[in-house]
């Protein structure tokens, strides 16, 4: 930079005829092409009005145009060309090599131009011809129509509010949980004595049959990747209000994770799971009445704005020391924690045996580019995209809810088994924001870091939350 300046002030200051225009000659060469938007104004008089043309190199044979200044000598006629529009016609009596135009739907439009495909950002050339990008989109037609088209257990369908994404895009703001670390990997599992003969596991199973009333529904993550916050919430919202009893029914805030559990975290940049239980151990969350999502989060200084605190009461405990954010609305700052998360071996009986006896488990899962359009049936990742460039076979991490299973037979007789599990796109996603995904192979992984916890739930608790709760309900 300073190089650059002190370059400009000796070129001023030298008086030489030839250092000026040396410098001017370079100006020439750094400056943008005049027509690469198209020859603005083909009909316009310019060499013509300046009264001719300049043979060879003439950086002096110029003429307003526009807000800057358009040549009429040959040199500018090259491939980067800075001639004035009237240049071929007036210097040389041909017609412009160019005048770029495309035709779309029976419209025309001017080179420069754009319009959006999908996903990817086309422009009218200077050649005429609509220059397009290569992205893979997020809802790709192709990609809908193979699944459906193909005997894969589950339907695709396009979404308005993922369209118009690039699959790189998805996987960056719709995902956003870190691939646990390896000491976390390697935590224990638990060891759970499972009788073959007492257990006995029904062929299907839904917690919000067995806890009515307590299990959430699936929230919107929108472009956020902070499902790590999300899925994290939503199981310890759905077992503090089992082990409660339905005494407390918290649907705990993601918000609350994403702006105040920022150690190591990337807010909605993404996340790990054990970072966000620490917190709720150890911090507590305040629900989401009291601390709403507020997306969308562009800067990293909106998502890290903490607004809730808590302190020690006591034996673990503690209180918040700030008002909801959402306070004009909603009083009720209660804290809610959780006791430290257990890690549940990858066996399928162990999981199911884990959610029907305590209630949701939390499930890390790889999500690959056919998943986003999932719409009904029992998911499995599918090769509709094995025959397509590397760029359009992308895959990235996400934590999910897993409530229940269930097994369903297909047209050729054969069981296939499920689970059901709750994603943080929306309720119109999938099945009513939930999907079915096959149980026992490790199907994406979604069996290998599976999560339980227990609220920190006492008796005090109880009583004190069943209080608001009623006078909750006499407000409504
Ligand atoms: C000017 O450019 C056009 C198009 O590139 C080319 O056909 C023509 O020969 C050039 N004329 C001169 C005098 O260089
Ligand atoms: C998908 O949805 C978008 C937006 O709602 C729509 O513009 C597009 O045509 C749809 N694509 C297909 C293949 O249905």
């Amino acid at each position: 930079m300073k190089l650059l300046v002190l370059g400009a002030l000796l070129l001023v200051a030298a008086e030489g005829h030839a250092a000026r225009s040396q410098w001017r000659r370079s100006k020439r060469e750094l400056a943008a092409p005049l027509h690469t938007g198209g020859i603005r104004d083909p009909l316009g008089s310019y060499c013509q009005r300046r009264g001719g043309c300049c043979p060879g190199r003439d950086d002096l044979c110029t003429v307003p145009y526009l807000d800057t200044i358009c040549y009429c000598d040959l040199f500018c006629n090259r491939t980067v060309s800075d001639c004035c529009p009237d240049f071929w016609g007036h210097c040389l009596g041909v017609e412009p090599p160019f005048i770029g135009s495309c035709e779309r739907n029976g419209n025309k439009f001017l080179s420069g131009q754009t319009y959006k495909d999908n996903c990817n950002l086309c422009t009218c050339g200077t050649t005429g011809r609509w220059e397009c990008e290569q992205n893979a989109c997020l809802m790709d037609s192709n990609m809908i129509q193979a699944v459906n088209r193909g005997n894969y257990g589950w339907r695709a369908a396009n979404y308005t509010q993922l369209y118009g994404m690039t699959l790189d895009e998805g996987i960056r703001y719709r995902l956003g949980t870190q691939r646990p670390s390896k000491t976390t990997m390697n935590m224990n599992e638990i060891q759970m004595n499972m009788d073959p003969e007492g257990d006995v596991l029904p062929a299907s199973f839904n917690s919000a049959d067995k806890w009515p009333g307590k299990i959430h529904e699936p929230l919107d993550q929108g472009n956020c990747a902070a499902s790590w916050a999300f899925s994290t919430a939503a199981v310890a919202s759905d077992r503090i209000s089992i082990q409660s009893m339905g005494h407390m029914t918290p649907q705990l805030s993601p918000q609350n994770l994403i702006s105040c559990d920022t150690r190591n975290q990337g807010g909605c940049a993404g996340g790990r799971v054990d970072g966000a239980w620490w917190y709720l151990r150890r911090r507590g969350v305040v629900t989401e009445d009291c601390y709403p999502y507020t997306p969308p989060q562009h800067t990293a200084a909106d998502v890290a704005r903490c607004m809730m605190q808590s302190r020690s009461v006591g034996r673990g405990k503690r209180q918040a020391t700030q008002r909801c954010p959402n306070a004009h609305h909603y009083q009720h700052n209660d804290i809610y924690q959780s006791t430290p998360p257990y890690r549940l071996s990858a066996n399928e009986k162990e999981i199911m045996k884990e959610i029907m006896d305590n209630g949701p488990v939390q499930a890390i899962m790889e999500v690959h580019e056919d998943f986003f359009v999932y719409k009904s049936g029992i998911y499995k990742h599918t090769d509709v995209s094995f025959t397509k460039p590397p760029h359009y076979r992308k895959h990235g991490t996400h934590s999910v809810r897993i409530t229940g299973w269930g097994e369903q037979w297909d047209s050729n007789g054969a069981p296939r088994k499920y689970w059901v599990a709750a994603n943080s796109w929306g309720k119109n996603w999938g099945e009513d924001g939930y999907f079915r995904i096959a149980r026992g192979d490790n199907e994406c992984e979604i069996e290998t870091f599976v999560i339980g916890v227990w609220g920190r739930v006492t008796m005090e608790d109880m009583h004190d939350h069943h209080q608001h709760q009623q006078q909750r309900r006499r407000h409504v």
